[in-house]
């Protein structure tokens, strides 16, 4: 039996951080095992909203290609690529653009929250990021990055799940108005990972400064985590503290530590057994010892330039091939035909 296929991305924004990871990734590694999984490298995506700061564009792709890849992306059970290498994927942007009523776009909660992000920074004449004709067609690009690899399924966060839901209409009303079945409706795959907290409670981010990275030194993650704000009624060693008010450090337990030592934790914080630093440095050590490997083969990659170039290009071969039929066909459907006319 034929293998379903799976499409998802991340936007191009440089090193990954361990939400990513426990987030995203560590699912995605699960699912390749199962499905025939097209994962891209969003630089486009990227670049709706980042369009005024480009230099710093291909490292930005290149430290998301890597943390794929020493994570355990799998280039040879996967394909993996940068969008932009496809330049069917803007073609049918484009072919979708036409067909797309300008108020469903509007409507979409996920875009509304983005330019209204991008607005309040923007200032007076200050070169600043302006809500651009490009971010409107946020939704619209990743349907694009979608439907022409006809996948059926789509693992995506919660936050992503209104973008997904114009997909789908955007593909009904195409296969409607062509009176075709060419264009796959895909449905998501929500994963239920717990949100993982930055080390000062928030959401974990690139922005807050509250992240780890895959790529971190051992030193510089012990050093992050000595930082991390745990329950703030523990101003005392001797006060007993409560896990679930640690912001910062518990969670992570949680997420990376074995049940002996979670519940082992839990209880001497509670007694005042043991103090934050104490906690710290062991939460430390589990960081690194958990991305030992990844850290090393990450190394590597990032000694053997030509090694990712190589595998880069492959998925590019590979994505390209299924994009350029899909491209021919839906010219095809819309009637569409490019220098043969006579
Ligand atoms: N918008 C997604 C995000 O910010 C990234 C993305 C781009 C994507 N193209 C996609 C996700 C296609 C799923 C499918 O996370």
């Amino acid at each position: 039996m034929q293998k379903k296929r799976i499409m998802s991305g991340m936007r191009s924004t440089g090193q990954l951080h361990l939400g990513h990871y426990f987030g995203v990734l560590s699912n995605w590694i699960k699912l390749q095992a199962e499905y025939d999984c097209f994962f891209a490298i969003a630089d486009w995506h990227a670049l709706t909203t980042k369009y005024n700061d480009t230099d710093t564009m291909k490292t930005n792709v290149l430290e998301v290609a890597k943390d794929w890849l020493s994570c355990g992306i799998d280039p040879e059970i996967a394909t993996v690529y940068i969008q932009s290498h496809i330049p069917e994927i803007a073609e049918l942007h484009l072919l979708l653009s036409m067909i797309t009523p300008q108020n469903w776009v509007e409507r979409d909660p996920t875009l509304k929250d983005m330019v209204k992000i991008l607005r309040s920074s923007e200032s007076g004449d200050e070169e600043s990021s302006k809500a651009s004709y490009g971010l409107l067609g946020y939704p619209v690009l990743q349907t694009a990055d979608i439907i022409i690899f006809n996948a059926s399924l789509v693992p995506i966060g919660q936050d992503q799940l209104a973008h997904l839901e114009l997909s789908r209409d955007i593909v009904r009303r195409f296969n409607y108005i062509y009176q075709t079945e060419h264009f796959v409706e895909p449905a998501p795959v929500l994963t239920e990972t717990p949100l993982l907290p930055g080390l000062d409670g928030n959401k974990m981010g690139k922005s807050y400064n509250n992240d780890i990275k895959i790529a971190d030194t051992e030193e510089d993650t012990a050093k992050k985590i000595m930082a991390a704000i745990t329950d703030p009624a523990r101003t005392k060693r001797d006060i007993p503290g409560k896990t679930e008010n640690c912001q910062g450090i518990y969670p992570l337990y949680k997420t990376l530590a074995s049940d002996e030592v979670k519940i082992q934790v839990k209880q001497e914080c509670e007694s005042a057994s043991r103090g934050c630093v104490q906690c710290k440095k062991q939460l430390a050590q589990i960081v690194n010892e958990y991305f030992k490997d990844i850290r090393s083969k990450r190394k590597e990659l990032e000694e053997s330039p030509e090694k990712l170039a190589e595998i880069m290009s492959k998925g590019k071969d590979k994505a390209r091939e299924q994009a350029r039929k899909t491209i021919i066909e839906t010219r095809k459907v819309m009637k569409i035909y490019y220098g043969d006319y006579f």
